[in-house]
């Protein structure tokens, strides 16, 4: 079992060593399921079509950081003849059931991970950029090219910050980069792991932008709202102290938050997903 300390109320793993900063109690295992469900609505699919092709032969599939386990899941079900594996240093997986070909294992990609070389078709992360210190990602990527079958692919999806909105949506993002940074994290990291795939040797093949707009009604927009919302409510304990707001306040200023995105010019947060190919 993941050891656990608990701050304001939420769970956080207690991984010495390890800067990353969400918890991983059933709210925000919640909150990654449904995630996952609007990342694809948004990006048509779990997988780049640079991929695809191989996915559709059968293929050896890894997801580094798999928090619950939904990406991998849903890929193992439209790809059943696929082999697929699913790591984290939370064990936060599914135990018992899950599709027969996916297994979960508890690992740290800073540390080896327990797989051969060139082991894997494609290996798949998502949403590392509150989980590596800006100077750990070269040692990440690494262990991804170690991993990888040449030719293999390499998948990584990152956001941005939230730096296009009103003056109370800034403030909250503005300080959201602070305290990443005083945290040792890059804030647009989503836009330099072609550069850090580069120094790994693994060689970057495009990046895909894509917009939300957090001021619209459609229910996938509305989505990515909750999503927003929902991860500074999951960062609560470390953003009190630099926001100024108390505890007891802030769920008050979540409210003001969701409501500050829908107004003008309305708030918008862009997602990335890069791809790459370790070379034969
Ligand atoms: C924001 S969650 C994303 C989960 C999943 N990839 C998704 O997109 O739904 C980040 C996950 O990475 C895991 N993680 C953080 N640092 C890690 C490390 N060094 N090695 C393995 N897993 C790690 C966390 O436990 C968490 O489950």
């Amino acid at each position: 079992m993941t050891e656990s300390i608990v701050r304001q109320g939420r769970m956080f793993h207690n991984v010495s060593d390890s800067i990353y900063w969400l918890p991983h109690d059933d709210e925000e295992l919640d909150r990654l399921v449904g995630q996952h469900f609007a990342l694809k609505a948004l990006f048509e699919g779990n997988v780049a079509k640079e991929i695809l092709p191989t996915l559709e032969k059968g293929a050896k599939i890894l997801d580094v950081g798999c928090g619950p386990g939904t990406w991998i899941m849903d890929l193992a079900t439209e790809f059943p003849e696929c082999e697929l594996y699913g790591v984290d240093f939370c064990d936060v997986f599914p135990s018992d059931i899950r599709p027969p070909n996916v297994q979960f294992l508890h690992a740290n990609v800073l540390e080896r991970l327990p797989f051969d070389d060139n082991s894997f078709d494609f290996v798949n992360m998502r949403f590392f950029m509150l989980a590596l210190r800006q100077d750990e990602w070269v040692t990440a990527l690494k262990e991804v090219y170690r991993v990888l079958k040449p030719g293999g692919f390499f998948q990584s999806l990152e956001a941005g910050m939230m730096d296009r909105g009103n003056d109370f949506c800034l403030w909250v993002g503005g300080i959201f980069m602070n305290v990443m940074r005083e945290r040792g994290q890059e804030p647009y990291i989503a836009f330099k792991v072609n550069e850090l795939m580069e120094k790994a040797n693994i060689q970057h093949i495009k990046i895909d932008k894509r917009d939300t707009y957090l001021s619209k009604p459609d229910q996938l927009n509305r989505e990515f709202l909750w999503d927003i919302v929902n991860i500074v409510r999951s960062a609560q304990p470390f953003l009190t102290g630099p926001l100024g707001i108390s505890p007891e306040k802030f769920p008050q200023f979540l409210q003001r938050f969701e409501h500050e995105c829908k107004q003008p010019p309305g708030a918008q947060w862009l997602i990335a997903v890069n791809v790459g190919q370790k070379q034969c």
